[in-house]
């Protein structure tokens, strides 16, 4: 057996300079706008088949995840494989102009699996080891359960690999629970002892001498979520995310191997995009292109969040991606499953292409007559007659093919980003301070105006090679490593701006506090520091250059400690310590400037604030002026930039445009758009075909 053990990815990664992103460019066969569903053949008799899939060629569906929880399909008894089955399933659906995206079943074991293995079964955080019946049951670290998934996948790989209507493979389905059995435990205590080396070094680091913790064996250590040790619990996060790399590599080693380069790997993220149960970004790493869920469950669509969660996606690889399940109106599984209103779907999925979907797929095409999932939301009714979605969904597939040539090859730019950091977003989740803070709200509160005002926005780990922007926002950036400061230290000296949003540079790598406050080895760089955080209970004004307002949720009172240091935004009267005290404070360094705002602002002010950074920054005004409530996202590429502009307003809108330009979906030539609520324009310029 090769070793179980992949190092832990934060030694062995350098500051990444920048992620290569070839992949979608190997893909043929692969429409240039995708639309697919999930389709589950093994449920139906073979004679439906034919006629599911004659509803999918005309609805304009290209494209079937099959597979992902067929194991029981795939292998009804150990050893002995059925693959028969999916390769006329594969077959059927080439017939209809439909290629295959292929799940490897590994989310839902089979019985025979689990009750001959049972030490394969996932053990929860209260000790309980699961049983067979839902998916999920799986212990991620299982050595055993990853020899099971590697039988499996081989079987596939070889009998799929070259088939020319295959063109990609989904490991899994959306990587979810940690496992707290024994193996899981016994891999935790090896990968803290390949970090430390010696536990001298780990009690150090984390400082066990606090409440008696100092651990003199490595099987002392605890591997639990609650109140424990901030630098265990980062480390924790760490570690699922190396065993879920682990899990990950298992597969992706076998499909390397036998399957056609032509044929790309993915999997497909859940949990709402912004989910950090472990490091999202280094599991799309290992990828060839990067499939997520972006579902809405309850409520309606906010274009705003789940379109910063599509540009969040977009960064780990810094490349287009695929939305692999986007739900039919409503789910099963909200509060309240509410629909999404009429023409809603059909505006989310070009706001999804809008900031770099390549793909649109479906969950799921029809719901099993029985099983867990009997009231989700589907294009085909219990009947096999089409529910009233599937004409809107349709209709956008017919556009997809309409629009597809023009958009093949472009994909967002932007000269702003927002920096996106796991270990802070963890490190801050551990220990709030205030329940008033929330790390996807923090990171929103910069997105919403600066996506308004400069339309495009990349979401980007802080060590990525930020040169491409002018402006770079880091909203809560608390885990600030020497390594990190310096990168963002050059980045500033070469002619980048750097806005730093409170709590900044707090902790080290080990989340241990910095000795030198905030923002801790940026603190000569900004010739300033905090001087005391405060969590709020009342706002408190604050005015100065950015504007009037209120500081809210969070403010730290700053100080400068060079002459050049410029205060920007100073308190008013409040809790008496943050009175007539520096609230943001800016330093030219090189050709750039850093800037600390010691708070968070009301939207008008962070809006202030916002316009007068990008400007300062020299960022490209907004190429289309809109009304609010209208969403103008932009791809470019091979010569050509496709404006998708969208209304989410309540009201009809019309926008004029600067110059006249193509427009893709009606036709023609156009200076001026009219856009009904959820209304949908796909403008080209400079010989966008049609
Ligand atoms: C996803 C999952 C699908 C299906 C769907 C229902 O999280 O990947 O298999 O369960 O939720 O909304």
């Amino acid at each position: 057996m090769t070793s179980r053990f992949v190092r832990p990815f934060f030694l062995t990664a350098a500051l990444v300079a920048s992620l290569a992103a070839p992949a979608a460019s190997r893909a043929a066969g692969i429409p240039p706008l995708m639309l697919g569903s999930a389709w589950y053949p093994e449920q139906w008799p073979e004679t439906r088949w034919d006629a599911d899939l004659a509803l999918m060629q005309q609805g304009g569906f290209k494209m079937v995840r099959i597979g992902e929880f067929a194991w029981s399909s795939l292998e009804p008894s150990e050893g002995k494989f059925d693959l028969d089955w999916m390769e006329r399933a594969i077959s059927a659906a080439a017939a209809h102009g439909i290629v295959t995206i292929i799940g490897t079943p590994t989310d839902a074991p089979p019985a025979w699996l689990t009750s001959k293995y049972p030490e394969t079964l996932r053990v929860a955080e209260g000790g309980q080891r699961m049983e067979h019946g839902m998916r999920r049951q799986f212990s991620y670290s299982s050595a055993k359960y990853r020899e099971l998934c590697r039988l499996m996948v081989e079987q596939l790989a070889k009998r799929f690999g070259h088939n020319p209507n295959v063109i990609a493979w989904q490991i899994d389905n959306e990587y979810t629970e940690d496992s707290f059995d024994d193996e899981s435990r016994g891999l935790w205590h090896r990968w803290l002892e390949a970090k430390y080396g010696s536990l001298g070094q780990l009690n150090q680091q984390w400082m066990t001498a606090y409440w008696s913790q100092t651990y003199s064996a490595w099987d002392q250590i605890p591997m639990n979520t609650g109140r424990n040790n901030p630098g265990l619990l980062l480390d924790y996060k760490r570690f699922v995310t190396d065993e879920w790399r682990g899990f990950q590599k298992n597969q992706l080693d076998v499909l390397r191997r036998y399957v056609e380069p032509r044929q790309l790997i993915t999997t497909n993220l859940g949990g709402l995009g912004w989910a950090n149960r472990f490091n999202r970004r280094v599991i799309a790493g290992d990828l060839d292109i990067i499939g997520w869920d972006p579902y809405v469950g309850q409520g309606h669509f906010d274009y705003q969040r789940i379109g910063a969660t599509h540009d969040l996606v977009r960064g780990w690889r810094r490349q287009n991606f695929w939305v692999l399940e986007m739900q039919p109106g409503f789910v099963d599984w909200a509060g309240v499953s509410n629909s999404l209103n009429k023409g809603e779907t059909r505006a989310m999925m070009w706001n999804a292409v809008g900031h770099g979907a390549d793909c649109v797929s479906f969950w799921q095409w029809r719901a099993g007559l029985n099983g867990q999932e009997q009231y989700h939301g589907v294009l085909v009714g219990a009947d096999g007659q089409p529910v009233p979605m599937y004409d809107e969904i349709a209709q956008a597939g017919a556009e997809f093919a309409k629009v597809g040539a023009a958009i093949a090859g472009t994909s967002p730019e932007a000269q702003v980003a927002i920096l996106h950091d796991y270990d802070s977003r963890w490190s801050i989740d551990f220990h709030k301070q205030t329940n008033r803070w929330d790390n996807v709200d923090v990171l929103m509160s910069y997105y919403r105006p600066l996506h308004d005002l400069a339309q495009s926005v990349d979401i980007v780990d802080p060590t990525f090679s930020l040169d491409r922007y002018k402006l770079v926002v880091a909203p809560g950036l608390i885990v600030m490593s020497p390594e990190l400061a310096k990168h963002l230290t050059d980045y500033v000296e070469q002619g980048g701006h750097l806005v730093l949003g409170p709590r900044s540079g707090m902790m080290n790598e080990f989340n241990a506090l910095n000795p030198e406050r905030q923002p801790g080895p940026l603190v000569a760089a900004l010739g300033g520091r905090v001087e005391q955080f405060y969590a709020l209970l009342e706002d408190a004004p604050v005015a100065g250059k950015w504007g009037n307002g209120s500081a809210t949720i969070w403010a730290e009172r700053l100080s400068t400690k060079t002459a050049d240091a410029e205060v920007v935004m100073r308190y008013g009267k409040s809790n008496g310590w943050l009175d007539g005290e520096p609230a943001a404070i800016t330093r030219k360094i090189g050709r750039g400037t850093i800037t600390y705002a010691g708070a968070l602002f009301d939207a008008r002010l962070t809006r202030a604030m916002t316009a007068s950074l990008l400007e300062a920054s020299g960022v490209a005004p907004a190429p289309l002026a809109v009304p609010e409530g209208v969403e103008v996202c932009r791809r470019i590429g091979g010569g050509r930039t496709v404006f998708i502009v969208l209304n989410f307003s309540n009201a009809d809108q019309a926008i004029a445009l600067p110059r006249a330009m193509r427009d893709l979906l009606a036709g023609g030539e156009t200076s001026r758009v009219v856009l009904p609520r959820y209304g949908v324009a796909v403008l080209s310029e400079n010989g966008g075909a049609q």
